[in-house]
């Protein structure tokens, strides 16, 4: 009977196999992610709808009394997704021919108090978020963490500098995991580490929760998400779940400013290790790089227990990048220096004849760059820390006052297309030199806010009619980047 059922078996699978996916006309190898990516804040809006208690962004941009965020917006609307994921999970599928739609959940409509009871209003609209992906054919990369912290754990014990945290966030993660843990393909613990602890503490904190501190409590709070992270895949593991897990990083790559300096190129990696090795080395090799421990600049450190549950505790690794920099070291680095620890001046143009290396994008970041910054990732997570499955897991084009252009104009992104252009060819070349590349997720299936540049920086592969202010009818218009991708990717077009 067993015999007799085996092509049945068969010709189900090959039918719910995702289709082929290409790179420059060549076969991309089974199992190669094409998605999008969104984040919960940046689209959802309903922040106080049904049981949703309010995370630090809300209560960070509600606070603000100035206009430093661009028209004093914030994400109380968004792109209305919480309503209109009926509508936008089939056009993302449908626009870009994604196969995979990665979202976070916001941990405040899941677990509103912070730790405790779950919501089930919450838990449903994630349901229904997976059900609506799969009804069209795509599988889903979930995160548990995209910078929304229940404010009430801020207030407690000041989130991220506690090591309460750690056990809060377990207990999260174990939670999420028993309702939704085999619905997802990939899970992914939390996204960049670096940014929301760089930026929301140290002397001029720009993003929630904007604690005025030292740097140090940039590395507590780093030291407290590693932490919370191994212990979310420890769950996960202790589980036996289907998917994989892993953790989304940023950083971007950073360069000698005169390739031929032996300074230059020492401070290069010098920042590559503080800026992406100090998260990610602990994940392969249980403990921080051998420079940045030797700086003196860290304020705790791992236990043996800890470095045995962070090493090897990703299934796989995203990179975030967007951007790359030139560096030298800085002169007369003391502990008062702005560079001080990593003591290194980062530019993207250059000192010495005070020009452009790229044209910056809206975000300031290097346009020109996608292949120092792509390909220069990925050769370097897999040779630095022998990464064997690498997700380009979010880069894209920010372009700022889309908002204030005609439609035409705006839909026909022609610098965004560049961008890619670039991006994929880095990936392709990643693939043919035998790095293993397994998937690659644009930011963003739709246009979003932005954090501190609002509405006015949009990354969005399709448009959603509202002003800089948020404001507006919010109907959805593809681009033609996201055409693009989706010819490259799923019919074999050329890059270029
Ligand atoms: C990284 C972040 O994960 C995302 O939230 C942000 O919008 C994009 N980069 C673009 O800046």
């Amino acid at each position: 009977p067993a015999r007799c059922c085996l092509p049945l078996l068969l010709v189900g699978f090959a039918a719910a196999a995702p289709a082929q996916l290409f790179l420059d006309g060549k076969a991309l190898p089974e199992g190669f992610i094409y998605g999008c990516a969104t984040s919960a804040y940046q689209i959802e809006g309903a922040w106080n709808a049904d049981d949703k208690s309010p995370s630090i962004w809300d209560v960070f941009l509600h606070n603000k009394t100035t206009n430093d965020v661009t028209y004093g917006s914030n994400g109380d609307v968004a792109d209305d997704f919480y309503h209109r994921y009926p509508t936008d999970i089939p056009l993302f599928r449908n626009a870009l021919a994604v196969q995979t739609y990665d979202f976070t959940i916001a941990w405040t409509r899941i677990m509103p108090a912070g730790r405790g009871a779950l919501s089930d209003k919450g838990l449903a609209f994630y349901r229904n978020v997976i059900r609506a992906s799969n009804a069209v054919g795509m599988s889903n990369i979930c995160t548990l963490y995209h910078w929304d912290l229940p404010q009430s754990l801020q207030d407690e014990y000041g989130g991220w500098l506690s090591r309460n945290i750690v056990d809060d966030f377990r207990a999260y993660a174990k939670a999420v995991f028993k309702a939704l843990g085999d619905d997802c393909s990939h899970w992914v613990t939390m996204n960049e580490p670096r940014t929301f602890c760089t930026e929301g503490f140290g002397p001029d904190p720009d993003s929630a929760p904007g604690v005025v501190s030292t740097f140090k409590e940039q590395y507590t709070c780093m030291h407290y998400a590693l932490l919370a992270h191994a212990a979310a895949v420890e769950e996960f593991r202790l589980g036996g779940y289907k998917g994989k897990i892993g953790i989304k990083v940023d950083g971007g790559v950073s360069l000698p400013l005169d390739p031929s300096s032996a300074a230059d190129r020492e401070a290069a990696a010098r920042t590559m290790d503080f800026e992406v090795g100090r998260d990610v080395a602990p994940l392969y090799t249980g403990d921080y790089p051998p420079s940045v421990l030797a700086s003196g600049a860290l304020p705790l450190k791992f236990t043996a227990a800890e470095k045995k549950m962070l090493k090897g505790s990703v299934d796989f690794i995203g990179l975030d990048f967007y951007t790359s920099q030139w560096v030298t070291p800085t002169k007369n680095c003391t502990p008062d220096s702005d560079t001080y620890p990593e003591c290194t001046d980062q530019f993207q143009q250059d000192p010495r004849t005070g020009l452009d290396i790229g044209r910056p994008t809206a975000s300031s970041w290097n346009f020109d760059a996608p292949h120092a910054t792509i390909y220069g990732g990925i050769k370097y997570l897999a040779e630095t820390y022998n990464a064997t499955n690498i997700l380009i897991s979010e880069t894209g084009m920010g372009v700022l006052n889309e908002t204030n252009l005609p439609l035409e104009q705006v839909l026909e992104d022609v610098d965004r297309i560049a961008w890619y252009r670039g991006v994929l060819s880095a990936m392709r070349q990643a693939l043919d030199d035998g790095f293993p590349l397994t998937g690659f997720i644009p930011w963003s299936c739709i246009d979003n806010f932005e954090w501190t540049d609002g509405y006015n920086v949009r990354f969005g592969l399709i448009q959603v009619a509202y002003d800089a202010a948020g404001k507006g009818s919010q109907a959805r218009h593809p681009k033609l980047s996201g055409a693009y991708l989706k010819g490259v990717l799923t019919k074999g077009n050329p890059i270029n």
